[in-house]
């Protein structure tokens, strides 16, 4: 499931398009703490797999608040695992200040014996909810679930300002959804002009590539996409020029 979600990032990034997805982490829970969870709940060992329904789990970490609804949309439109049901702690977080969208799935795997259904529990996040709960999980380990209330309250008030981030990122999503696109366009241009001027070398025409890469060099500092366009059709029309 890490795999699949992980590649449909790179479809997004082939077709040059926005990823609502940033990255995705999976983890299979230690033995530690479904002991500790099957001992508070009282939980039988043999029934552990069926009780526990967070012993696989995935994370899909997204840029930007409202990605996490396209992504929950995407999840619910695949045909290769069964929802059971939805947590929304984005609109309604946690009284920790904990903000995640959860789902708990049902998906198949094909073991030596055969179909097995396992359960799996999908979190979708922002980077700064992630953030915030990568902090406090590691704070509630150390204090054992019994975090002093000063500490408490200030990751309650670091929780609020992770919330106005994501709010005020969100209000400039196009302007970075813009400059990230940008710079993409730029690297695809400069990684073309690149080959282009191995490929001149190739033809013999070692000059002719010292000089484009004496040009290139110049615009890497402060050329625009523009200067880097004019640049790589200059260079195409010299190859096509040599190379027949
Ligand atoms: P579990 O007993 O772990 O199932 O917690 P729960 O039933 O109160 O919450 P839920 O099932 O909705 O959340 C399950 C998972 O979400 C947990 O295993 C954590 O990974 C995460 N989570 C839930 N609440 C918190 C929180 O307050 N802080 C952090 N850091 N993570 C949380
Ligand atoms: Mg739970």
């Amino acid at each position: 499931m890490k795999i699949k979600l992980k590649s449909i990032r790179k479809e997004y990034r082939r077709r040059n398009e926005y990823s609502p997805i940033e990255f995705v982490t999976g983890r299979v829970k230690e033995v530690s703490s479904m002991l500790e969870k099957a001992n508070k709940f009282g939980i039988p060992i043999n029934r552990l797999e069926y009780e526990l329904e967070d012993i696989a789990g995935i994370r899909v970490m997204c840029q930007f608040v409202d990605d996490i609804e396209t992504v929950v949309q995407l999840l619910r439109k695949r045909t290769d695992m069964q929802i059971l049901y939805e947590k929304d702690y984005v609109t309604n977080g946690k009284p920790s200040g904990y903000r995640s969208y959860h789902m708990i799935i049902k998906y198949p795997v094909n073991m030596a014996e055969g179909q097995k259904e396992i359960l799996a529990e999908f979190q979708i996040r922002t980077l700064s909810m992630n953030f915030w709960a990568t902090i406090e999980h590691s704070l509630n380990y150390k204090y054992k679930q019994e975090i002093p209330s000063e500490i408490k309250n200030k990751l309650r008030n670091a929780a609020d300002a992770a919330f106005q981030l994501d709010e005020g990122m969100l209000e400039i999503k196009e302007e970075i959804k813009d400059a990230q696109k940008l710079f993409e366009v730029k690297s695809d241009v400069i990684s073309n002009i690149m080959n282009n001027i191995l490929t001149l070398s190739s033809l013999g025409k070692i000059a002719e590539a010292s000089r484009y890469q004496l040009l290139l060099n110049k615009l890497i500092e402060e050329g625009d996409v523009w200067e880097f366009n004019n640049l790589l059709h200059s260079i195409q029309r010299d190859i096509e020029k040599y190379d027949n």
